[in-house]
């Protein structure tokens, strides 16, 4: 039997069908429950337990089981009522640029296997690094090396084991162990970062992950950060890496990036400064967003996601290093079968030398499809506007008597509870349960210290590109309906 490719044809009249179904999605997102209904087991029992064994002469099986068996299981992170986590915007332009990057099926690991795949995304970073008001010596022209991670975990892991590597020829003793930092409001992936290379001994080690307190506004305790670093260095551990939050998960808290690098220096270490401004960075398109960034020069590595808040859709992840050198030197591995003339002679970055895995999709093709939609003014009207419409939401809930506000609202995350002591608590944790279940809204919640007790909080981060203020108005009626 010869294999049935799809013919151009076929690829052409399927494409626009497919292309078609996505644009009525996103015109009818905001009809199906935001969390998806499905009890555990039910999409995987609707399909055929085994493989077919037949091709499709005609796929409008498959579009039907779209509507049947897929949608039903999807939970919608694109209504314009998703207000739960962070959001991850996707866009016309990011999902031309997603399916472009398919359709050419590039593999970018060296630039000789597609040198637009390695020079745009050096160009598009390079743009950001100016767009966002980041140091200008982060430029792949001035020494600093500007990459698309697939996420922010990655990211953090990279930069581990930058720091790690940059330990060793400051003249680590590998006996003594290396100690990471962060906020005990950090996100996890920190951790993770810590236990994948092998510096942590597996989740919640707290001899060599180090979670510093925070302060009423969940920036991190500097002080407290520095006596753990002093304590370290005095005792003979390495501190390896201090990662410091632009926006933590649970509250959107910002530590202040020139604290924590003064910390640094003040306990007398050479850590590594990363910084996971993974959500919040996307904000710094508007200048009146860039005070997060103070101190930003000390930092080692940045990283941001245009996954979450800047409408491109997963994966994309902009991570930069002040010294491009640091990572080709902790990633860069050169088998002869990898050897080109070009990187030999020092005239092209390859990007594997900057990455854990060696190959890697054209993804900076998405964001720079984004970037020339919207420019860079259109990009600050989609931030600004979430926060416009967070900040009205912080108006309408404090404007009724049965909540309160929960920390300071900055962009676009409001976190608010009912009004109350333990019980509430409880009783908040019952009304996002509602909510969620009656599935016009989806809301996400977390643990905070609120006046000298951890509380339970709702979160609503505004964030999809479909979001207008009424959306915003019905949800809140919503929650105001069920709160009794
Ligand atoms: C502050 C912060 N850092 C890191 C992450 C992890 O992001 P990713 O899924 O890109 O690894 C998140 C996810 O929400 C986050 O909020």
């Amino acid at each position: 039997m010869t294999a049935p490719h799809m013919s151009p044809e076929q690829f052409r009249e399927l494409g626009r069908r497919m292309i078609d179904w996505i644009a009525d999605y996103w015109e009818r997102s905001g009809s199906f429950p935001v969390l998806s209904q499905v009890k555990p087991g039910e999409v995987k029992h609707a399909l055929p337990a085994e493989a077919p064994s037949q091709g499709l002469p005609d796929w409008s099986p498959v579009f039907e089981d779209l509507e049947r068996i897929i949608l039903p299981g999807i939970t919608h992170w694109q209504s314009p009522t998703f207000f739960g986590y962070f959001p991850a915007n996707a866009s016309g332009p990011g999902v031309l640029g997603e399916l472009l990057s398919a359709g050419l099926g590039v593999q970018g690991m060296l630039w000789a296997t597609s040198p637009a795949c390695t020079e745009l995304e050096e160009r598009v970073m390079d743009w950001l690094v100016d767009a966002l008001g980041l140091p200008r010596t982060w430029r792949s022209d001035a020494g600093g090396a500007g990459v698309i991670q697939g996420t922010a975990s990655e990211a953090a892991l990279v930069a581990l084991v930058a720091a790690r590597q940059r330990a060793r020829r400051a003249g680590w003793n590998e006996e003594a162990p290396l100690i990471v930092y962060a906020s005990h409001q950090a996100h996890s992936s920190i951790e993770k970062a810590a236990m994948v290379a092998g510096i942590s001994r597996g989740a919640g080690d707290r001899e060599r992950v180090r979670l510093a307190p925070v302060n009423a506004d969940t920036s991190v305790n500097a002080a407290a950060l520095e006596r753990m670093i002093a304590d370290d260095v005095l005792a003979g551990r390495w501190p390896c890496m201090v990662c410091a939050t632009l926006g933590t998960t649970g509250t959107l808290g910002f530590d202040s990036i020139a604290d924590v690098a003064l910390a640094i220096r003040r306990a007398g270490a050479q850590a590594w400064l990363h910084v996971d401004a993974a959500h919040a960075g996307a904000a710094c398109v508007c200048p009146e967003f860039r005070w997060m960034l103070d101190g930003a020069d000390a930092a080692d590595s940045f990283c941001f996601n245009p996954h979450k808040w800047l409408l491109t859709n997963f994966d994309c992840d902009c991570f930069w290093v002040r010294e491009k050198q640091r990572l080709v030197d902790a990633l860069s591995i050169t088998p002869e079968y990898l050897r080109t003339v070009a990187a030999d002679a020092g005239l092209v970055t390859d990007f594997r030398d900057l990455q854990v895995p060696l190959g890697r999709r054209f993804r900076a093709l998405k964001l720079w499809f984004v970037i020339r939609h919207y420019g860079l003014e259109g990009l600050q009207a989609h931030i600004r506007e979430h926060v416009r419409l967070a900040a009205l939401l912080e108006d309408l809930i404090r404007a009724d008597p049965r909540f309160e506000l929960v920390g300071t609202r900055r962009l676009n995350l409001v976190c608010f509870r009912l009004r109350g002591g333990a019980e509430a608590d409880e009783a908040t944790r019952r009304l996002l349960e509602r909510v969620n279940a009656r599935g016009r809204v989806f809301v996400t919640h977390t643990v905070f210290e609120h006046e000298g007790a951890p509380r339970y909080v709702i979160r609503m981060a505004v964030g999809s590109p479909q979001t207008r203020e009424g959306h915003v108005r019905a949800a809140w009626a919503e929650i105001q309906s069920q709160a009794g």
